[in-house]
C-alpha cells in the first residue's frame, strides 16, 4: 500500500491533471539493489542502460548507451553523471511487486520500472516526458524542480542526442528523501538533481499514440479483408466533370473505412492482442507439461503462483457466454464458468494456494490454472512478495 495517498482523491484531482508530492509514500524505504549491482547490470547485453553526463564541453550533455565495460565505472568523475537502467521489474521480483503497488491504474497502462543512480550534481537535464510518471526516491536525496508552463518547440538544446530544455524556470521545487515520491502528469517539465549519491525509481505509464493505435488496427484488419471486396458504384450518374472526385465517391470511401469499425468485437480483440503484445517477451517463457494432479500438489507445496513480469495479461468480459483472455499478443476464449480464474490471473500477479483452495476444487478452474502454468504464464513461488 502507498502511504499518504488517497486513491480516489488522486484519481479525481491529480492523475493526468497536476503534480503531487507524496511524503513518506513508502516509509523507511530501502532499495532492493545497490549502486554496484546497478553498475553490474549496465554491463549486461540484455539490459537497456545509459549514462548521461554533464561537463564543460561545447555540447555540455553527453549520452552513452550500454552495455558498458566494467572499466567505464572506474573512470567516471565524482560528480555530474547519472546511470539509467530500464525494465528492472523483469529482473527482480521485488521491483515487480513494487510496480503492482500501483494497481489502482489499469495494468495495461503500466510500462516498466527504471532506476537512476546519480552522483552529486547528476541529472538527465530539464525535460518533458510523453507519459505520466511516479518518481520514488529510493536512496539519498534529490532536488526536483518542475514547471507546468508549456515549453516552446524551439526551447530545446540543438545538436545533442537528448531532448533537453534550453531555458528552464522552476515554478516549484522539493527535496525528496528516501521513501518520498513525486507524481508528474505527462508533459510537465522536470529537472531532478542529485544532492548526494542518490537513487530514484521511475514508474512509467504507457500511452499509445493515435498513430500507433490506428496503424496497428489497420495492419491487423487488412489480412482478413478478401481481395474481392472492392469499391463499387452501381448508382453512377452522368457527370459533366470527369476530373472531379465527387462527394458521393468520398461518402462511398468513408463508408468502406467506417465499416471496419462497426463491429465492436473486432476492436476488442485487436486491442486485447495489441496492448498485451509488448517487447516480444514470449522468448522468456518456460513451458511445462504437468498433469492437473501434479500441478495441484506442486501448487500446495510451493504455496504461491507468480505471473512473471514478462507476461502481460488482460481480459474482456462483456461477452455473453465467453471471457476473452489476452496474453502477450495471443488470444484465448473461455467459457464464463472459469471467469474467476481468468480475473484472478489478470488482476493479481501472485496467487496464493490457501486463498484459492476452494476455487481449484472445480475441475475447470484447476485445468485452466494448470494450462496457464504449462504455457509458462505462471511460475511456482514459495513467497507471497519480496518487498
Ligand atoms: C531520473 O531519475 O534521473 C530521471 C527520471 C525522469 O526524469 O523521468
Ligand atoms: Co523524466
Amino acid at each position: 500500500m502507498i502511504n499518504n495517498l488517497d486513491i480516489s482523491d488522486f484519481l479525481k484531482n491529480y492523475w493526468q491533471k497536476k503534480p503531487l508530492i507524496i511524503r513518506s509514500a513508502f516509509p523507511c524505504y530501502q532499495s532492493p539493489v545497490s549502486a554496484d549491482e546497478l553498475a553490474g547490470l549496465a554491463c549486461e547485453e540484455f539490459i537497456e542502460s545509459r549514462i548521461i553526463s554533464e561537463n564543460n564541453t561545447e555540447t555540455k550533455w553527453q549520452l552513452e548507451k550500454g552495455p558498458f565495460n566494467e572499466s567505464r565505472f572506474t573512470t567516471l568523475p565524482e560528480t555530474n553523471w547519472t546511470l539509467l537502467i530500464q525494465g528492472l521489474n523483469k529482473i527482480f521480483p521485488e521491483f515487480d511487486d513494487l510496480l503492482h503497488q500501483f494497481n489502482f491504474i489499469p495494468s495495461w497502462r503500466v510500462d516498466d520500472l527504471m532506476a537512476s543512480y546519480a552522483a552529486p550534481g547528476g541529472s538527465v537535464g530539464p525535460h518533458l516526458d510523453q507519459y505520466d510518471v511516479f518518481l520514488l526516491q529510493a536512496q539519498g536525496t534529490r532536488k526536483w524542480m518542475i514547471s507546468e508552463q508549456a515549453i516552446e518547440k524551439d526551447n530545446f538544446i540543438e545538436n545533442i542526442p537528448l531532448k533537453i530544455i534550453k531555458d528552464f524556470t522552476a515554478e516549484s521545487e522539493w527535496i525528496l528523501e528516501a521513501g518520498d515520491m513525486l507524481y508528474l502528469p505527462a508533459n510537465v517539465a522536470h529537472y531532478g538533481i542529485g544532492i548526494e549519491n542518490c537513487m530514484t525509481f521511475s514508474v512509467g505509464f504507457r500511452a499509445p499514440s493515435y498513430a500507433d493505435l490506428i496503424s496497428s488496427f489497420i495492419d491487423d484488419q487488412v489480412t482478413d479483408i478478401p481481395d474481392t471486396m472492392r469499391y463499387h458504384d452501381p448508382e453512377l450518374s452522368a457527370d459533366a466533370n470527369p476530373g472531379e472526385i465527387t462527394p458521393a465517391a468520398i461518402n462511398n470511401v468513408q463508408e468502406i473505412l467506417l465499416s471496419q469499425l462497426k463491429d465492436k468485437s473486432k476492436v476488442e480483440d485487436w486491442f486485447g492482442r495489441f496492448i498485451t503484445d509488448y517487447l516480444n517477451d514470449n522468448a522468456y517463457l518456460e513451458e511445462n507439461s504437468l498433469s492437473t494432479n501434479e500441478f495441484l500438489s506442486e501448487f500446495k507445496i510451493n504455496g504461491y503462483l507468480r505471473r512473471p513480469a514478462t507476461v502481460r495479461a488482460n481480459y474482456l468480459s462483456n461477452k455473453n457466454h465467453t471471457i476473452h483472455l489476452y496474453i502477450n499478443g495471443a488470444q484465448f476464449k473461455y467459457r464464463k464458468n472459469t471467469e474467476q480464474v481468468v480475473k484472478l490471473f489478470c488482476n493479481q500477479h501472485v496467487i496464493g494456494f490457501t486463498n484459492t483452495e476452494a476455487l481449484v476444487q472445480e475441475p475447470n478452474n484447476l485445468a485452466l490454472l494448470c494450462e496457464l502454468y504449462n504455457r509458462g504464464y505462471l511460475e511456482f513461488s514459495d513467497e507471497q512478495n519480496k518487498n
